[in-house]
């Protein structure tokens, strides 16, 4: 392999977000938010498409939308993100992007286990349901959306096993991942730990 490429898989808020964007940074990698694509797709099909035609036909530019940040743009997002076809239609777009000159952190559910397989560094970035949610609920409400704390727990642990329990490509941490569980720990404690690990496989 002669590309360096780092697969970051976890649930929704464990911090898997800011590590990435973080060693995307400190290594200077390109990084995709694998979410974005499936959040694109289900953005589309609230708004009525085809889901897996808007996956076959989806265009970069539809990952700059504002709107995928919502609550229910995620959870249509689980919904298609079930979808073997809509999965085969992202495939390529994700698999292109890791193997880009220069290297590529990627993060999503699948990342390490499907995606790229062969990744350098495999990471899988959790945290227990409930500081999850708190985590979530924060954000949300930082943004000026009124949702109970209750309501962000119920949505997080339905999308955890969604993702957990489909057929194709479920969510689960590869065996050669390393775990770093957040549930105790702060965001720069975590990414301390992340870009020690990354640095160890350069
Ligand atoms: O990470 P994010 O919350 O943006 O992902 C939204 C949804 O997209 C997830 O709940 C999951 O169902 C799906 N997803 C996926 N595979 C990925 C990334 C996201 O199935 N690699």
């Amino acid at each position: 392999q002669t590309t360096f490429t780092v697969a970051i898989d976890g649930p929704a808020a464990a911090g898997k977000g800011t590590i990435s964007k973080r060693i995307a940074e400190r290594f200077d990698l390109a990084h995709l938010d694998t979410g974005l694509l499936y959040r694109a797709v289900g953005a589309l099909s609230l708004a009525g498409q085809d889901p897996i035609e808007a996956a076959r036909t989806l265009v970069p530019s539809a990952l700059d939308r504002e709107d995928l940040r919502t609550p229910q743009v995620a959870k249509e997002a689980s919904q298609v993100a079930a979808m073997p076809e809509v999965r085969g239609h992202l495939l390529a777009f994700q698999r292109d992007f890791a193997r880009q000159e220069g290297g590529a952190v990627l993060d999503g559910r699948d990342i390490g286990t499907v995606i790229c397989p062969d990744a350098n560094v495999k990471l899988f970035v959790t945290a227990n349901a409930e500081v999850r949610a708190k985590r979530r609920h924060a954000e949300l409400t930082g943004k000026g959306l009124k949702i109970d704390y209750e309501r962000v727990l119920s949505d997080v642990i339905a999308r955890d096993q969604l993702d957990e329990g489909r057929q194709d490509a479920p969510m689960f941490k590869a065996e050669d991942a390393i775990l770093i569980d957040t549930s105790e720990m702060d965001i720069e404690t975590a990414v301390a730990k992340a870009v020690e690990i990354v640095a160890a496989h350069l």
